[in-house]
Parts: structure tokens; sequence; C-alpha cells
């Protein structure tokens, strides 16, 4: 069925829903003052840290900072996407989603899709009951059983076995009246070059079959019993199988990533089971492809922690600084766990067992150290040259941190290692993000907000930022006397420079600020932040005032900012003998008179 869901319809089903009665379904709520409070059902807890804001519509955990809307809080439990969770929501509100007829070419491809998923379902059953029912599997149940795989463990992952012969499945399958082309279509069969007629892709080889989110078979992996290469076959891309889309395990995962608040990442189907089998059951692999930002993510809707557990070979290392620069770039938090004895996690839980695996991992390192060992590992720094080159390879991770109490305790480390004074290190630091200040100044225009390491952004700021998003939330009126005085990038947080554009956009378009469209507008992080934003507690009286005090307080605290860049840039410039400090010197005075008078304001 197809539906034509509107904006509106999406107001009214939030409008006219029932938060807590909803979230009540699965977690008892009290109340207290205006708001509900309970246990969250997103992460471990004993006392209630979860509270609901019924009139707003908003539900926030103080303690997982998971917030969000009705249809957050349905896409988050039941792991569903946003349309999904409309329809849910709808079914439960018992209000019939408006519909739409199909056209030809949507039927078509629905009905492709639904055969594809069919004919690898079948597909499944057939190497399944080929390795546990025939007399040709004798040999793949003994290969896993030498590799530790247990029956319920092969039930649990329907692993199964390719028959070694040319068209087994091909021929039985077309006898069940499935066509050829269907065959080819999914991965499953070859055409012949020759003649016409198909073969099987997969034969003589272990299957593992590869499931998406929702446990539909997608595809397989198939591994040779012996030392053949190649080692793995997998099914090619199809409509409904996207390697840089998939993770291995997902299924079995994703409710214990989301329990556990991590997922860890491996790099193989054997690693997978081995973990799960192990009870570490948060284990989902990118299946040797290079990690990919979808399917990092697919984890981080669920969790905002990922260990990336690769193996210990050039190749695994290489692996994780590919996937390292991928996750960071989307705020997760990560952690690296190194194999010792050059294994990948399937051989050292086997070896060492499930204790010792659940010790890494909670031994995991953070992303500094682990650039920080890497680089003393790969860099011989017995000499000057070799200092330099660890702290030149050291200073942009340094710089990409927030946490000025952690890059100070590495600074310090860093300069024992090293026998080097703490002073080279932080001037080389601050050379770092004063450049790459520059640099982001002069291609778009956007001052970044990589001040933290000069100077730490204060809470006073962060609650300033916070309130008067609050503030303008209640107080449409006074939208353009903040625009007019601040501008998106004076925020000094990421998610609230979303949330503040998405206000001044608002209303510049409809002289309003429609807080229903909020949640479908904003991405994700900003919602969590926007729903933590509006369940504190905020005076009421002389709103105007707060927020020219809350405005005063930012602009100073970016200006001292600001002020202090330029004069650290042209202290650099004049001991270069670079005459351009003089401009930066005008400058930083300019910046200062500006302190001056909005003091005075
Ligand atoms: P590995 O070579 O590390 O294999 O490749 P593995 O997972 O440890 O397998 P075993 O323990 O030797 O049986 C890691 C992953 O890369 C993909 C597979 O998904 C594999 O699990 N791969 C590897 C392929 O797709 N094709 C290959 O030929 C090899
Ligand atoms: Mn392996």
């Amino acid at each position: 069925m197809k539906y034509a869901i509107t904006d509106d319809f999406i107001n009214r089903l939030r409008a006219e829903s029932d938060i807590i009665g909803l979230i009540s379904e699965y977690v008892p709520l009290k109340k207290k003052g205006k708001n509900f409070w309970g246990c969250c059902p997103f992460h471990h807890e004993k006392t209630p840290s979860f509270s609901v804001a019924p009139e707003k519509g908003f539900f926030y955990c103080f303690g997982c900072q998971s917030g969000g809307n009705v249809f957050n809080f349905l896409m988050k439990i039941e792991n569903i996407g946003f349309m999904d969770a409309v329809k849910a929501l709808a079914t439960k509100m018992n209000i019939p989603l408006p519909e739409v007829e199909k056209s030809a070419q949507e039927l078509a491809k629905e009905k492709q899709l639904n055969d594809l998923f069919k004919v690898n379902d079948m597909a499944q059953e057939f190497y399944h009951s080929c390795l546990t029912k025939t007399s040709y599997g004798k040999s793949a149940r003994e290969y896993l059983a030498s590799r530790g795989i247990s029956l319920p463990v092969i039930e649990k992952f329907n692993i199964g076995f390719a028959p070694p012969h040319w068209d087994k499945l091909s021929q039985a399958f077309m006898e069940r009246g499935i066509d050829s082309q269907l065959l080819v279509n999914a991965g499953l069969a070859i055409e012949r070059s020759n003649s016409n007629g198909v073969y099987d892709r997969f034969r003589s080889r272990v299957m593992f079959p590869i499931t998406n989110a929702r446990g539909k078979v997608i595809g397989f992996g198939g591994r040779v019993l012996d030392d053949t290469q190649p080692k793995y076959l997998n099914s090619p891309e199809t409509p409904v199988f996207n390697k840089r889309h998939v993770l291995y395990g997902f299924e079995h995962a994703f409710k214990h990533i989301r329990d556990s608040g991590k997922a860890v990442v491996v790099e193989g189907y054997l690693d997978v089971i081995s973990a799960h089998t192990a009870g570490i059951n948060n284990a989902v692999a990118s299946l040797g492809t290079a990690f990919t930002t979808d399917q990092a993510k697919q984890i981080l809707r669920l969790s905002e922690e990922i260990i990336f557990a690769y193996d210990s070979d050039a190749a695994g290392q290489n692996a994780t600084v590919r996937a390292l620069s991928i996750v960071q770039e989307l705020g997760a938090k990560v952690k690296i766990l190194s194999i010792p004895d050059d294994k990948d996690p399937d051989e050292y839980i086997r070896k060492h067992g499930a204790a010792a695996f659940t010790d890494l991992l909670a031994n995991a390192d953070g992303l500094i150290d682990y650039q920080i060992k890497k680089a003393f590992k790969e860099i011989d720094y017995s000499g000057l040259e070799g200092k330099v080159a660890v702290v030149s390879k050291i200073v942009p991770v340094l710089a990409a941190s927030n946490n000025a109490v952690e890059v100070n305790s590495h600074i310090a480390q860093i300069s024992q290692t090293l026998a080097i004074d703490e002073s080279a290190i932080r001037s080389e630091l601050r050379k770092f993000i004063v450049q790459i200040k520059k640099d982001k100044t002069v291609n778009g225009g956007k001052t970044i907000n990589k001040i933290s390491l000069i100077k730490k952004p204060s809470v006073a700021v962060e609650q300033a930022e916070k309130s008067i998003i609050r503030l303008l939330y209640d107080n449409v009126e006074l939208i353009p006397t903040v625009q007019a005085l601040l501008s998106v990038d004076d925020f000094q947080d990421e998610n609230r420079q979303e949330i503040i554009k998405f206000i001044f956009d608002a209303y510049n378009v409809e002289k309003k600020c429609l807080a229903s469209a909020w949640y479908t507008d904003l991405s994700e992080a900003a919602n969590v932040e926007l729903s933590q934003i509006m369940l504190t507690e905020i005076p009421t009286d002389d709103t105007a005032k707060l927020v020219n005090d809350y405005m005063r307080m930012i602009r100073l605290t970016n200006l001292k900012l600001l002020y202090e860049e330029h004069r650290l840039r042209a202290d650099e410039l004049e001991r270069m003998g670079d005459s351009r400090f003089l401009q930066e010197l005008a400058e930083s005075q300019r910046i200062k008179d500006e302190i001056k008078k909005t003091h005075n304001s």
C-alpha cells in the first residue's frame, strides 16, 4: 500500500497523540510536577532520569541524553525509520493513513523486491538443509565443528552448505517453478557464457546468510573448507543487497547495541559468530569492505560508542584508520581494541575465552590514546627529528578534541616520553589551531569553534545558548532582536547552531516558528539537544531582559576568544618577521574596542 503522508497529517498525529500513554506502554512513568519520570528504556539504570513533558510532547533522558518527540521515541525503541514510526503511531491511534493508488511501475518494483527476499529465503533453507540433513554436508559439519561452531549456533545464524555440484540449487529451484532470471538477479546463479542455462554461484562452500535489520535474507557469504581462493565469495550487489549498507549480525545485535550503548565492530563473519557465542551480543561486522558512513549512521542511531576490534594484521590496522576518520566526522565516541598476538577476535576468543576478550573490550583505547600509541610505535623518536615528527603527528589529534582536561594530561604524558618541554607541544598545538581556523575562515567564511584549547567553552555560555533557544520557543516576538545581534556561528555547539538556524529561517519565512516542524527538519542530534532544552525550567518574567543578558554574555565570550586569537597570530607573525603582524594588531585593537562597547551596552 502507498500512502500520502503529508506534513499536515504528521502534525495532526503529533498533536493528537498521547505521549505519556505511548511511552507508558514501554516504561512505567510517575508524575512529578509538570513532567513524568521513569527509568530510561535506552540504557540501564535504577534511579529514573528519563523524563517526559506532555505539554510540549518531548522526552529526554538525563542519563544517556536520548530525547525527542513521539516519533523519535518509536523510531528508537522499535528501531524503525521515520515513516514506519508515523504508520505505527497512526495504527495505534486508529487513524487511517491517507492512501494513494500505486502506479504500475511501483507495483513492479515492489514485486521485484519481494521476489528477491523470497528466493533468498528459500536458498537459506536449501543450504541449511544441505548442511544439516544431507551426506555431502558432512565435511562442512566437520569443518564447523573444528572451528568450535556448535549446532545451536548453526541454527541461530542459519548457517548452511552449498553442495559440491554445478547446479543443484538452480535445478531444484527451477523445478519448483522459480524463473532462472530471478536466480541470476538474486546472485544465486550465473548465466552460462556459451549456451543458455544457468549454474550455481556458490558451490562447496559454508554459507553464511546475510540478513537486514529486520531479519530478512538479502545475500550470502560462502567460505571454502580449505585454502582455495577466494576464501569468501559474497553475493553481488542486488536491489536488496547493498554492501555499503549491510552490517553482518545486526539483526541479532541491535537491541544489545541499544541497551549497552556500545557497538563492537569486527571484520568478519566468524568474528561476529564467535563474539555472540561468547555472550558479546553487540558485535557486528562490516564484512571486509571499508567501514562506511552509512554503516556508522545505523549504529549511531542506537548508541553513541563504537569499539573497533579489527584484525591486528596490517590490513586490519589500515581499515581501522580509515574507519576512524569516518566515525570521527559523525561525532561518535570511538574506542579501538588492539588484539594481541596477531589474531582476529574469533581466534582470540577461542584461544583465551570470552572473559579475556571482555577484558580487552573494557580496556580499549580512546581515540587519542590509540593515535598517540600508534605514533610512538611507528616513529623512532630517539633523535630530534623523530620527536618533531611525533609531535606533528599528534597535534592534529589533540586539536580535534574538545576536552581540555584530557588534552592537558596527554600533553604532559607526551612531553615526558619525548623528554621535551610541554610548552613546545603547546606552541605547536596553538599554531595548528590558529592555522585551521584561518583556513576555515578563508574557505567558508565560517568561523569554527575549536577554541576550546585556547580557552574552554564555559558552562555559563552553554546555559546562555540553551536559555535563549528555550525563551525563543515561547516568545517568538524576540526572534528578530536576537537575529540582529547574534549570528548562527556565535553559538558554540553544532547542534545549537542547527537549532538556532532553524528558528531564524522559520521566522524569516513565516514570521513564526512552527514547533511541530522541528522534529522533521532537524538532525537527530539537534533534536536530542532540543528535547533537553525543552525540559529545562526557565524563569518566565522579564524575558526580554534575560535574552539581552544572555546575548551579551555570548558576544563577550566570543569577542574575547577572537581577540586572543588575533593576538596570538600577531605574536607569531612578528616572531617570523612578517609585517602582516601589524594588521593583526590593528584587528585585535578593533575587537578590544568592541568588547568595551559591548560591556557598556
Ligand atoms: P578475513 O580474511 O579476516 O577472514 O576477512 P576471517 O573473517 O578471519 O575468516 P576466517 O576466520 O579465515 O574464516 C574478513 C572478512 O572479509 C571478507 C569476509 O566478510 C570476511 O569475513 N572477505 C575476506 C571476503 O569477502 N572475501 C575474501 O576472500 C576474504
Ligand atoms: Mn578469522
